[in-house]
Order: structure tokens, then C-alpha cells, then sequence
């Protein structure tokens, strides 16, 4: 049995945007078991604005789940944005996991959006300032506690979900200059320190769209600007190789805004 997983991030709506995905995300109950949204649903974090979300991504006719991005914690609303999303269903994980049931088994999703750092070789660590002390702790605690929610669910099937990137690879197209600031290897450790089957991320807009973890698990960037549609499909089977399905076919929008 398949688990079908769809997934977009980075979608930034506001009054102008929204209802642009709303065509497509309809005909998701056909195609797709669950939606996953990779953060930065908004594009200052304001309660009118995940009014906006709410509308676009509520009411779809499947599970939707997401964490939130830093362009969301931009105007200090963030129990108002939390609250209007889950208003309409959608359950907004931070450091929490939730398990669904599908037909093709039990999806267990622990989200958190991650934070920055940098990556191995290459990256901030905890010495010097309590400031840099304090932003290396933020990554750590984040990724601390994804990767004890991922070994506890109780599920068939695990998916990591955050905003921030945990491998390099999906950042290429970026600017060397601030991969630290786009994600961190911590997030890669906590994805690898469980049996994880895939691992989703967004706000690298002008990265790309395929990595792998140290330890062999699939990562994908599906923020909007880079899978420029929609959302993603993801098969997650018996073997491990199930992969991505053509979203032209169920109903993906190619739209050029970031
Ligand atoms: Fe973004
Ligand atoms: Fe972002």
C-alpha cells in the first residue's frame, strides 16, 4: 500500500494571492492522502493574512498539517495566525507530532521549523557570545526535540516536516553566503537519528529541489518558487524507492511568484 503525501511551501499569501492555489488544491481528495505545507504561509505573520491561509487551505477535504516560517513570526501574531489555522482544521505542529491513519498505514508527521546554524564543516557553533551561544542553542533545542518526537511516533511510516533546511543539497542556487542562514545540519542529525521515509522543507526559494541526509533519507524542497506548481506528490510505499509523481497530472498550477 501507498501513503500519498502532498506538499508545498513558501506559498506567502496575502489578500493579493490568495485563491490562486484553490483551483488545484481542490481536486486534492483524489490524488493525495494528506498536504503538508513547509511554512511561511504568510508574508509578514499577520492575523488578516492566515485569514487569507485559512481560506486558501481550509476545508480541502483531507488532512492538512504545517509548521509555521520565519516570514510568519515576522509581526509577533503568532497565536493569532495559530489560531486562525487551526479555526479552519489545520494543525499547526511545532516540536509535536500527530499520526494519521491513511490506507496504505499510519503516517506519524513531527514538524518544527527549524532555525539556522549552518552545516558541517561550515557552521556556527556554541562558543564566544551569549548571542551566538543563544542562536546555535535555538537550532539545537529545535532539533533536539524533532528528533525525539520522530523516534516516538507510533506509526508506519515517519515524515519529518520543517521550514528551515536540514541538508546543503537542496540549497544549491543559493548564495554560499547565507546557507547558514537557511537551515542546519542539527535537523539533518535529528532526521537521520530515526526511521525516517522523507523529510520536507521549504523557504530556500531559489534552491533546489532534491537531497539526501547523511544517513540516506530523501529531503525535498517544495518551497513554491522552486516546484513552481501547486503542490508536490510523494509516494511512500512499501519500498523505499516509491517516488515523486507528475503534479501536472493532478491538477498542479505553475505560477512564477516567490
Ligand atoms: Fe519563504
Ligand atoms: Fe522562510
Amino acid at each position: 500500500m501507498v501513503i500519498r503525501i502532498a506538499a508545498v511551501g513558501d506559498v506567502h499569501l496575502d489578500e493579493d494571492v490568495v485563491g490562486r492555489f484553490r483551483p488545484a488544491l481542490d481536486q486534492l481528495p483524489g490524488h493525495a492522502d494528506v498536504l503538508l505545507l513547509a511554512g511561511d504561509l504568510t508574508r509578514h505573520g499577520t492575523e488578516a493574512e492566515a485569514r487569507c491561509v485559512a481560506r486558501e487551505f481550509g476545508g480541502l477535504g483531507v488532512p492538512v498539517v504545517t509548521v509555521l516560517g520565519n516570514h510568519d513570526h515576522q509581526c509577533d501574531q503568532v497565536p493569532e495566525v495559530v489560531g486562525a489555522l487551526e479555526e479552519v482544521g489545520i494543525t499547526v505542529l511545532e516540536g509535536t507530532g500527530t499520526v494519521l491513519d491513511t490506507p496504505g498505514g499510519r503516517l506519524g508527521i513531527a514538524g518544527a521549523k527549524g532555525f539556522g546554524g549552518g552545516f558541517a564543516g561550515r557552521c556556527a557553533s556554541e562558543f564566544g557570545e551569549p548571542e551566538m551561544k543563544a542562536f546555535v542553542r535555538t537550532t539545537s533545542t529545535i532539533a533536539d526535540r524533532l528528533g525525539t518526537v520522530l523516534r516516538e511516533l507510533d506509526c508506519d511510516t515517519r515524515v519529518a516536516l520543517t521550514h528551515y533546511a536540514p541538508v546543503p543539497d537542496t540549497l544549491a542556487g543559493e548564495p554560499l553566503e547565507i546557507y547558514p542562514f537557511l537551515g542546519s545540519y542539527l535537523l539533518g542529525q535529528a532526521i537521520d537519528s530515526a526511521d525516517t521515509a522523507l523529510a520536507i522543507h521549504g523557504h530556500a526559494h531559489a534552491g533546489s529541489e532534491r537531497g539526501t541526509t547523511p544517513g540516506g533519507v530523501r529531503v525535498r524542497n517544495v518551497a513554491h518558487p522552486v516546484i513552481k506548481q501547486a503542490y508536490s506528490l510523494f509516494h511512500l510505499g512499501d519500498h523505499l524507492d516509491a517516488g515523486e509523481v507528475s503534479t501536472a497530472a493532478a491538477g498542479g498550477i505553475s505560477q512564477p511568484w516567490s
